[in-house]
């Protein structure tokens, strides 16, 4: 069985002082719980939020990586970077990268391969926009961000993807229960034409789009979806905590 996985995205949020503070409080709340539960924060939080998360089973996240080792790329952030403070995951190509930076699929890839050689787990983000459901591409856009966002890699079992509808971003419009099955369903099911059937069962499937501690429960029984990227749910501690306790 997949082990389920809940990870915030703080997105541009929390300095250190406030950053912290929500990880005190979070720890007591989060400890015995199932699911891996991992925090992404902005980049000059990490060394605060690396030593706030020491000892417990909070693990620490970026919001994104280059994929040079080091160099002149003014504003990005490089693996060893991350790694010197403990990272372990790394979120790719959210929307919002994409929509207000750039990210293009082939980025995506060069990051994601990137953060697979370095050892660490790249949080891989899809998803379609509202103009392109309603024009019935949600499959068609998914494809292509998956095969070109997922080619040449090796080590698929590691990858962890995020499905999420720019739609239900920060907007407080889920998916459906079903929809969301659905569309992690067909997710699941071009991984297993682009690695394996095999391969396809075993990697672990996030939800992400305005979830919250009322919808989780609704979300996390589909059979298809594996976990949540948290956003605007994940910067209070209880209401973090809720997800993470999905299963209470
Ligand atoms: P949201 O963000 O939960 O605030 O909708 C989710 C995300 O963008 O990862």
């Amino acid at each position: 069985m997949r082990k389920p996985i809940i990870a915030g995205n703080w997105k541009m949020n929390n300095t250190a002082a406030s950053g912290v503070a929500l990880i005190e409080e979070l720890k007591p709340l989060v400890r015995n719980v199932f699911c891996d539960v991992v925090v992404c924060v902005p980049a000059i939080l990490i060394p605060a939020i690396s030593e706030a998360v020491k000892g417990s089973n909070i693990k620490l996240g970026a919001q994104n990586m280059h994929w040079a080792k080091k160099g002149a790329y003014t504003g990005e952030i490089s693996a060893d970077m991350l790694k010197e403070y403990g990272v372990e995951y790394v979120i790719i190509g959210h929307s919002e990268r994409r929509t207000y930076f750039g990210e293009t699929d082939e980025t995506v890839n060069k990051r994601t391969l990137a953060v697979l050689a370095e050892g660490m787990t790249p949080i891989v983000c899809v998803g379609e926009t509202l103009e392109q459901r309603i024009n019935g591409e949600t499959e068609a856009v998914l494809s292509r961000q998956l095969s070109l966002g997922l080619a040449g890699i090796d080590r698929i079992k590691k990858v962890i993807i995020a499905y999420e509808p720019a739609w239900a971003i920060g907007t407080g419009k889920t998916a459906t229960d079903s929809q969301a099955n659905q569309a992690i369903g067909f997710i699941r099911k071009k991984i297993a034409e682009l690695f394996s059937p095999e391969l396809a069962e075993m990697v672990r499937i996030q939800y992400g789009g305005s979830m919250n501690s009322k919808n989780c429960k609704g979300l996390m029984a589909q059979s298809q979806i594996d976990g949540g990227l948290i956003g605007g749910a994940s910067l209070k501690a209880a209401d973090f905590a809720k997800i993470v306790n999905f299963d209470k």
